[in-house]
């Protein structure tokens, strides 16, 4: 008996090297001290022995009962006073690093052109991307018939408002809410319901742009868009203004960058039609404004070499991760 006692806590001892858990620990308990546990059947036997012979065994029998009780007792302490009841806590490993994030592209690109604007004096405001057809088009001296307001160029939601197809309408709620002196910029998302390919999108953001007072000519869009342009482009960047047509502005142009051999149209600017500031109950006899819009995809694409606008909304992590 003697042997098979030696032989038990010898198989306890490694067992016990492998217990690493508080669940590990209780079966651990209960097969050498449960009820039908390894010692316990020893002790059972006990009654059959010599007396002579069972207070040696008993005795043996007691020292490694014990050694067991102690053992399963000092791994419940050790492991609650590491504050954690099933597993051991070893404070002195590393913690786990959170992955760590970064600011999408467009995000960046609005942050930077709004940054040039905001050292310029201009104010961010944002607007509803769900709109009214007043802000939308009414206000914005945009005809009935006119073919933009066709449900073919324009999200209409049920209820009789549409997703916002420029953000021009911030011009108006901005107008409308305040006088001036005004000078804001507004970026934010557009809705237009084009097949989507590798430059057009059913949404894409844009930045608005309105300057309000009582003096302000076209020479001083000329000179806030031109400084606005080199700082985003570079210095020795080149313009090219063109003649074009914006119902909202009178006179309206294209703003175009040298690139390479060629132009690149940029940004559409003008100044604000009278029309315009009749809608929002301003004094047309004393207010001078001028107003921009740009497309944010393609001067992202333009400044990273990104021949496809579908990359923006994958979230491709091998693309978003290279900005
Ligand atoms: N809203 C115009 C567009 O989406 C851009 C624009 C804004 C033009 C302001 C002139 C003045 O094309």
């Amino acid at each position: 008996m003697k042997d098979q006692i030696s032989r038990i806590e010898q198989e306890a001892r490694e067992e016990l090297a492998r217990v690493d858990s508080a669940e590990k620990n209780e079966l651990f308990r209960v097969a050498y001290l449960g009820k039908k546990g390894k010692l316990t059947e020893l002790l059972k036997q006990l009654g059959a022995l010599v007396p002579e012979e069972k207070k040696a065994v008993g005795a043996e029998l007691n020292r490694v009962k014990q050694w067991i009780e102690s053992s399963v007792e000092e791994f419940r302490r050790k492991s609650s006073s590491a504050g954690n009841s099933s597993e051991i806590f070893d404070e002195t490993l590393p913690g786990i690093r959170p992955p760590r994030g970064s600011i999408h592209l467009l995000q960046q690109t609005i942050q930077e052109i709004s940054g040039i604007f905001n050292r310029m004096g201009f104010e961010t405001v944002e607007g509803p991307e769900i709109e009214t057809e007043f802000h939308n088009f009414t206000a914005l001296n945009i005809p009935l018939d006119h073919p933009s307001r066709d449900a073919f160029d324009t999200f209409y939601t049920t209820r009789g408002q549409l997703l916002r197809s420029q953000t021009s309408t911030v011009q108006i709620r901005v107008m409308k809410e305040r006088k001036p002196p005004l000078k804001i910029i507004a970026p934010g998302r557009v809705y237009r319901p084009d097949t989507v390919d590798a430059s057009h999108s059913f949404m894409f953001h844009q930045i608005e742009g309105l300057m309000v007072d009582d003096r302000t000519t076209f020479s001083d869009l000329k000179g806030v868009l031109h400084l606005f342009l080199r700082e985003l482009f570079g210095s020795s960047t080149k313009i090219r203004f063109r003649p074009h047509f914006f119902p909202f502005t009178e006179p309206s142009v294209e703003i175009d960058i040298q690139w390479g051999k060629g132009w690149l149209e940029i940004l559409g600017a003008g100044s604000v039609d009278p029309n315009v500031f009749r809608e929002v109950g301003y004094d047309v006899t004393t207010t001078r404004g001028f107003a921009f819009g740009l497309g944010v995809e393609r001067i992202a694409m333009l400044r990273h070499g990104i021949t496809d606008i579908r990359h923006f909304y994958e979230n491709d992590l091998r693309f978003l991760r290279q900005f």
